[in-house]
């Protein structure tokens, strides 16, 4: 079997290596990978959302089968292309993928259909959302409707916050069209979840739980990032609210998908908050998280493949979906700077004892030689029987990977480790 896998981060990488496991495929393609990517797929030089050589490529290649990762072209529609052409995917079509596409779509959803989450309004002009922070609450939260490359929300303290917030969104279109509608929601406090799961429309399945860590510092201080780490599973989510959320959120939700007549087949992710009233829908994700999928696809013990085969024919019910027992901890490892201005082109050495465990999400070959060409340079994993040698393991082979300008958070897994000893 020919596999390709749309995208080239660390959740890519992540995909691959699982698939890997699987006997019956014989080639992976990563389009378009990257320099790291290159040891365990071949890398095309396609871009993500170019859906058009995507296809071209698919069908001169004899393709079997393609996994759509990122959310860019799941909105655009490369699944509907691809299975024009006849090409199983996995992965949302597009009217289903609207569900991290518009975030509007997503809160009016779960208005209709009792889901829980933070109260709020849509704004389609810049007076009517300017006079009713006016009269909201702070701190408050703004949101661009449209994908933003994770940056569309943010936190306002302050009235004139907020209203910068709006007026640099709708007015100043610092995110383009996905500007041009705004939510502003109530502030949630309680900790967050991360829960990807697998769905047919039919069935839904769980994955482990994990925790992501956002900030660029220690002790959750600094800018937004893409995610500086991540842990699972993640000991807030008891079994009792994993119970609940199944009840009044994962299931509600696929029969709202249903309902609405766009089925959702891939991995659905729910970034949840454990209010004190119980669990919240805070977004919903088209695909598998990234830095997420780099801890939870090394705790999964079933075959990959066969699973995302299962969610393309509507068989995940009959299909084993297990993980292991133990906890999994992963350190991304940053260009100095990042989120903001930082310098890349600097060599990259991974010790052969870890490159196993190295999952590269911005690296670039340059006459042979593997160079830093990110912010996010790559992502240090490991698993093991409990949180703390996990997280041990995985900073110990932090150290055996260099590159000019690496910084990396010191204190992943460390709020979930106490959490842990607590329970
Ligand atoms: P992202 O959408 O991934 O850029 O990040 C959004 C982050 O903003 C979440 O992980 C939360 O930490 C925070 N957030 C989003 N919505 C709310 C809300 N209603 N109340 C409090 N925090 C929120
Ligand atoms: N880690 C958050 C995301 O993938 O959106």
């Amino acid at each position: 079997m020919k596999v390709m896998v749309i995208g080239g981060g660390g959740r890519e990488h992540a995909i691959i290596k699982k698939l890997k496991e699987n006997k019956s495929i014989t080639e992976i393609f990563a389009l378009p990978g990257n320099g790291g990517i290159a040891a365990d797929a071949l890398c095309v030089d396609i871009g993500a959302k170019d859906i058009e050589k995507q296809v071209e490529f698919a069908v001169a290649n004899k393709i079997d089968y393609a996994v759509v990762a990122p959310d860019d072209p799941l909105v655009l529609g490369a699944v509907d292309e691809l299975q024009k052409v006849g090409i199983p995917c996995f992965g949302p079509e597009k009217k289903a993928a609207v569900i991290e596409g518009s975030k509007v779509f997503s809160k009016r959803l779960m208005k209709k259909y009792s889901i829980p989450t933070a109260e709020y309004e849509v704004f389609e002009n810049t007076r009517d959302a300017l006079d009713y922070l006016d009269r909201a609450a702070m701190p408050t939260v703004i949101k661009a409707d449209g994908l933003a490359l994770g940056k569309g929300v943010i936190i306002a303290q302050t009235k004139e916050e907020a209203k910068a917030a709006v007026t640099s969104m709708m007015e100043d279109k610092i995110f383009g069209e996905s500007g041009s509608r705004v939510v502003i929601e109530e502030y949630l406090t309680g900790p967050e979840v991360s829960v990807l799961t697998f769905t047919d429309g039919k069935t839904i399945v769980p994955m482990v739980s994990s925790m992501d860590h956002k900030r660029a510092l220690d002790g959750d201080k600094g800018l937004n990032t893409g995610g500086m780490g991540t842990v699972a599973p993640n000991p807030y989510y008891t079994e009792e609210i994993a119970k609940e959320c199944m009840e009044k959120i994962f299931l509600p939700t696929v029969r709202a998908m249903n309902a609405e007549g766009r089925t959702f087949k891939g991995c659905l992710y729910f970034g949840l908050m454990l209010t004190k009233d119980g669990p919240k829908v805070i977004e919903y994700n088209c695909r598998f998280g990234d830095p997420e999928t780099q801890v939870v696809l090394p705790l999964l013990e079933s075959d990959l493949f066969t699973i995302m085969q299962a969610v393309t024919n509507q068989t995940l019910d009959k299909t084993e979906v297990r993980f292991k027992n133990g906890c999994a901890a992963c350190v991304i490892m940053a260009s100095n700077g990042y989120p903001q201005k930082y310098q890349s082109g600097f060599e990259l050495h991974i010790d052969e004892s870890v490159k196993d465990s190295v999952f590269v999400a911005g690296a670039k070959r340059e006459n042979g030689v593997l160079k830093t060409a990110g912010g996010r340079v790559l992502g240090v994993t490991a698993t093991a029987d409990t949180l703390k040698e996990a997280l041990s393991k995985a900073y110990e082979r932090v150290d055996r990977v260099h590159f000019k300008n690496a910084f990396w958070r010191k204190d992943i897994g460390a709020k979930a480790l106490c959490k842990a000893e607590e329970n």
